[in-house]
């Protein structure tokens, strides 16, 4: 058998910041460990897609990976799924049916979502990788497992552990070696590299080279928060790959909603104390928030290019009421337009 060439971790997990390099190092370092691994981040960071990557760079990469996420099955369910059921064991179990345990054999088992495996659940699992041994729903027999696990959170189960929803033991058995993914909001020198894989990936699949990108699309992309991280990112680029046919990838090829909120930033609304004279007598309240409103109405109607229906959605009022608005604060007159890089360019009649 020939041996595969080595696999190059940015070819499944990409990232080159500081945060996602010194990742790689940790993963480097425990590639050939056997012990069970945590894998740690919100939704999105890429947890399977590192737990994958740690397998494939062990020495069981030849054996099965299987990724199991505790958060789909019932308390009842959730057992038979990882440890299997003999024939008989409960109404519905016809024949006999190995686990996510054994199915796993040599190789190695990824519990996704172990913060939604119920406190009951918990103590068997503990069971299991105290003893390296499982025992099919309704069955007798006892069966060695070799398997690797390794767990995914996308809560902190130290706090949980504080709170009593998760058991010490337990969670000392699963943070031998923890890996902590960061959100993409702080690691965003990742996004123009994500960003590429993904297009790349996606505008293959449909027989395509990518086309360039204009700026103000690299530029949104930087601004937007991406609060679904990764994964959020891979289907913003999912989506342009299947929408964009002008041969340049445009703001007008991204989806609304991202443009929307990466849109230039709100007017820093804040009125410090210092601004206001330090001898004033009084302050008009209702000046001041007059000014702020028509501020904010300035700045949607210039995100969303004058146009009206977007800009009420963007500060979250209905379209007649931004009509009302725009002329309680005098701005009525105003006209706005906006070019691909989202900046104002010349004047044209609001939409
Ligand atoms: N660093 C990364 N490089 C490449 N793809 C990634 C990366 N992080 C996440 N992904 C992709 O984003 C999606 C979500 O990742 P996943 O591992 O399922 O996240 P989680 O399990 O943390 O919710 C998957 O399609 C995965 O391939
Ligand atoms: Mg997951």
């Amino acid at each position: 058998m020939t041996t595969p060439a080595p696999l190059s971790m940015d070819s499944i997990v990409v990232g080159r910041s500081a945060r996602m390099r010194a990742v790689f190092e940790f993963l480097r370092v425990i590639g050939n460990s056997d012990s069970t691994v945590l894998v740690t981040g919100e939704s999105g960071t890429g947890k399977e897609v590192t737990a994958t990557l740690i397998h494939q760079s062990s020495r069981r990469k030849h054996h099965p990976f299987v990724a199991v996420s505790c958060a789909l099955f019932s308390e009842t369910l959730i057992e038979s799924e990882l440890f299997g059921h003999e024939r008989g064991a409960f109404t519905g179990a016809i024949k006999d049916r190995p686990g996510r345990f054994e199915l796993a054999e040599g190789g190695t088992i990824f519990l996704d979502d172990i913060d939604d495996v119920p406190l009951s659940m918990q103590v068997k699992l503990l069971r299991v990788l105290q003893n390296r041994t499982i025992e099919r729903l309704g069955g007798t027999r006892t069966v060695p497992v070799n398997v690797r696990v390794i767990a995914g959170s996308k809560r902190d189960l130290k706090q949980m552990v504080a709170e009593g929803k998760f058991r010490e033991d337990l969670y000392y058995r699963l943070n031998v070696l923890p890996v902590a993914l960061p959100p993409l909001r702080e690691r965003r020198e990742d996004i123009p590299v994500l960003m590429e894989h993904f297009l790349e990936r996606y505008f293959r699949r449909r027989g395509e080279d990518v086309p360039a990108i204009s700026d103000a699309v690299k530029q949104a992309f930087m601004r937007y928060a991406w609060p679904g991280n990764v994964r959020e990112l891979e289907n913003a680029c999912e989506r342009i790959a299947q929408t964009c046919t002008c041969g340049t990838v445009r703001v007008g090829c991204m989806s609304a909603s991202i443009l929307f909120r990466a849109g230039a930033q709100p007017p820093d609304v804040s009125t410090p104390a210092a601004s206001v004279p330090q001898e004033a007598a009084s302050i008009s309240l209702d000046d001041r928030l007059r000014e702020l409103e028509a501020n904010l109405i300035r700045w949607a109607l210039k995100v969303s290019s004058g146009n009206k229906s977007r800009a009420a959605e963007l500060l979250q009022i209905k379209r007649s009421t931004l009509g009302d608005r725009i002329n309680r604060c005098g701005l009525g007159t105003l006209h706005v337009t906006a070019g691909d890089s989202g900046e104002v360019a010349a004047a044209a009649p609001l939409q």
